[in-house]
């Protein structure tokens, strides 16, 4: 039998792109099994849809540590637990500190909705559509210290919906729940473009 690559999901908000993830690996277009869920915002909506599924969910609040590195260490006490070997960042609304970037080289991924390195940070849809321009897109990237950078591994791009957010979100959505299972499938099995 094939060892399957263990991944924790990172998320803060709706878990949609996390509920894709986990399809994909049910249906065996991933080959991964999301061992863990790991919110920051114990009400998210994303614990509600793991909660659907057998995967352990931790809820850890930052503000419940002394420093970020303390968090981290929590963090990577977690995820030693359940022998995790990559983490896909998935709305997940906070940097990663040195302490688990040490320990996850290059193991880190997250997908942001623009074409980086425009509009990084938060809301990027609605910078996007703020801005007036016509095509935006999402971006699936290692993650290093900074907001939304570090090395590209794939990217798309969605066309906006003049003067509508929530219109463009959707499409930035159907985009994002292909693009990030296919290419977590393709760094797990070394096939991602860049170097690592
Ligand atoms: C996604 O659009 C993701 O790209 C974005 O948060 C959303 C989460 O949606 N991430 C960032 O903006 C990271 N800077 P989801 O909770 O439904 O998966």
């Amino acid at each position: 039998m094939k060892v399957k690559a263990k991944i924790a999901v990172f998320a803060s908000g709706s878990g949609s792109n996390f509920e894709a993830l986990e399809n994909a690996c049910r249906n065996g277009e991933l080959d991964a099994e999301i061992v863990l869920v790991m919110t920051d915002k114990p009400a998210s909506f994303v614990v509600e849809r793991a909660r659907q599924t057998d995967i352990r969910v931790v809820a850890l609040e930052p503000k419940a540590f002394p420093s970020k590195h303390d968090y981290e260490e929590a963090l990577l006490g977690i995820l030693r637990e359940e022998d995790v070997e990559w983490i896909a960042l998935a709305g997940y609304m906070r940097l990663i500190g040195p302490t688990l970037l040490a320990a996850y080289p290059s193991r880190i991924v997250n997908i942001h909705p623009s074409l980086l390195p425009s509009f990084p940070g938060k809301d990027a849809i609605g910078q996007a559509v703020a801005h007036g321009v016509k095509v935006t897109g999402v971006t699936v990237h290692l993650v290093d210290e900074g907001m939304d950078t570090g090395p590209i591994l794939a990217q798309a791009a969605v066309p906006v919906v003049e003067g509508d957010a929530e219109l463009t979100a959707l499409a930035i959505h159907a985009v994002e729940h292909v693009i990030y299972k296919e290419t977590l499938q393709k760094l797990i099995t070394n096939k991602a473009k860049c170097v690592l």
